[in-house]
C-alpha cells in the first residue's frame, strides 16, 4: 500500500481509544501520513508504548471518554503542544451491555450510551474551539455498521450507534460555517480487540493473536469480501476523512465493511440461484 507520507503534514489530530484496535492503527497512519497525533485512551502502559513506537512527535494521555474533564483536557494538551487541532477521531468503544430487553440494566445501558454516545458528544463540544481558532478542522466519529441497521448488535450498542450518526448529521450543519467537517465511519467486523473479547492489558500479546485468529475464522464468513476487517482497513478510510482530498464531504457515513450490509454473500445464496442451469422459457405449456 503507497501512503503519501505528507499528505497531513501540518495537521495536529487527537484519537481516542488509540491504545488498541481501529484507534491504534488509525493514530499509526495518521502519524505516517505527516500528522501530529495526541493518542488518548485507559489502558495507559499500552498507549504509551504505542506513541513511542510510533514516533514523529506522538504521544499519549490518559483520557476516559466519559469524563467531559479528561476530553476537555486533551483537546487542551494538543493545542498547548502544538498550537492548533485539526482532526479529532472519536472512537473509544466497547461492547457495551447485551442480552434481552427486559434483563437489561438501568446501568448497563446508561454506561454503554455514556461510552459510546456522550463520549462522542464531549469530543465534538471540546474540538470545536480549538478547531474554530485554527481555521476548520475534522471530526470522524466511529458509528458502526450497527448505527444503520438493527440486529448485528446489542439493543444499547445499535441504539448508541444510531445516536453516533445523528449527532454527526446534526454537528455537521452547525460546524459547517467554521469549516469544520463531522463524518461517521461505519466499521463491519474487524479483528480488534472488542472482536476478540480481551483488551490488551486483561490478556498478553500471544493470547490476543491467538483470539484474534479465531475471530478471523469467524469473520470472514459475514461479508462478501471472504475474510474479516482489519483495522487498518478503517484507518485509511478515517485518514482520507481527515484530509483536504475530502473536503466537500461532511455529514456523512463511511460505510467500511467488506460488502455486510449489501447483503449475503454470493458464496451463501441458495445455488438455485448462483449455479449454472440452462435457461429455460418460463411461460405457459412449458412448466414440469
Ligand atoms: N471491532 C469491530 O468489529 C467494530 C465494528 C464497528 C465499530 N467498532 C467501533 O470501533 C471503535 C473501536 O473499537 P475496536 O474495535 O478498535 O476495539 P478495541 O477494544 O480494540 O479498542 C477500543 C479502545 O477503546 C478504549 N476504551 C474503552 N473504553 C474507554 C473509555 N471509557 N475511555 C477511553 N478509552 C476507552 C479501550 O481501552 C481500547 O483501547 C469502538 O467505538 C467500536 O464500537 C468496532
Amino acid at each position: 500500500m503507497n501512503i503519501d507520507t505528507t499528505r497531513l503534514e501540518g495537521k495536529v489530530a487527537i484519537v481516542t481509544g488509540a491504545a488498541s484496535g481501529i484507534g491504534a492503527a488509525t493514530a499509526r497512519r495518521l502519524a505516517a501520513e505527516g500528522a501530529r497525533v495526541l493518542l488518548t485512551d485507559i489502558q495507559d502502559e499500552v498507549g504509551s508504548d504505542l506513541a513511542s513506537d510510533i514516533g514523529n512527535g506522538a504521544t499519549f494521555q490518559h483520557c476516559n471518554v466519559v469524563n467531559e474533564a479528561d476530553v476537555a483536557a486533551a483537546v487542551q494538551t494538543a493545542v498547548d503542544t502544538w498550537g492548533r487541532l485539526d482532526i479529532v477521531h472519536n472512537n473509544a468503544g466497547f461492547g457495551g451491555v447485551s442480552g434481552p430487553i427486559e434483563s437489561t440494566t438501568a446501568d448497563g445501558w446508561a454506561s454503554t450510551l455514556d461510552v459510546l454516545l456522550t463520549s462522542v458528544f464531549f469530543g465534538t463540544k471540546h474540538a470545536t474551539p480549538a478547531m474554530r481558532d485554527s481555521g476548520g478542522g475534522s471530526i470522524i466519529n466511529t458509528a458502526s455498521v450497527c448505527g444503520l441497521r438493527a440486529g448485528i448488535g446489542s439493543h444499547a450498542y445499535t441504539v448508541a450507534k444510531h445516536g453516533v450518526i445523528g449527532l454527526t448529521r446534526s454537528t455537521a450543519l452547525e460546524l459547517a460555517e467554521y469549516n469544520i467537517r463531522v463524518n461517521a465511519i461505519c466499521p463491519g467486523y474487524i479483528a480488534t480487540g472488542l472482536s476478540a473479547g480481551r483488551s490488551r492489558s486483561e490478556i498478553d500479546e500471544a493470547e490476543m493473536a491467538e483470539r484474534l485468529e479465531k475471530a478471523r475464522g469467524w469473520g470472514s464468513d459475514a461479508q462478501a469480501m471472504n475474510r474479516m476487517g482489519e483495522p487498518e482497513d478503517i484507518a485509511a478510510a478515517v485518514a482520507w476523512l481527515a484530509s483536504d482530498d475530502s473536503e466537500w464531504v461532511t455529514g456523512t457515513e463511511q460505510v467500511v465493511d467488506g460488502g455486510l450490509l449489501n447483503g449475503r454473500a454470493w458464496r451463501k445464496l441458495p445455488k438455485a440461484i448462483t449455479e449454472d442451469r440452462p435457461v429455460r422459457l418460463y411461460a405457459p405449456g412449458s412448466y414440469e
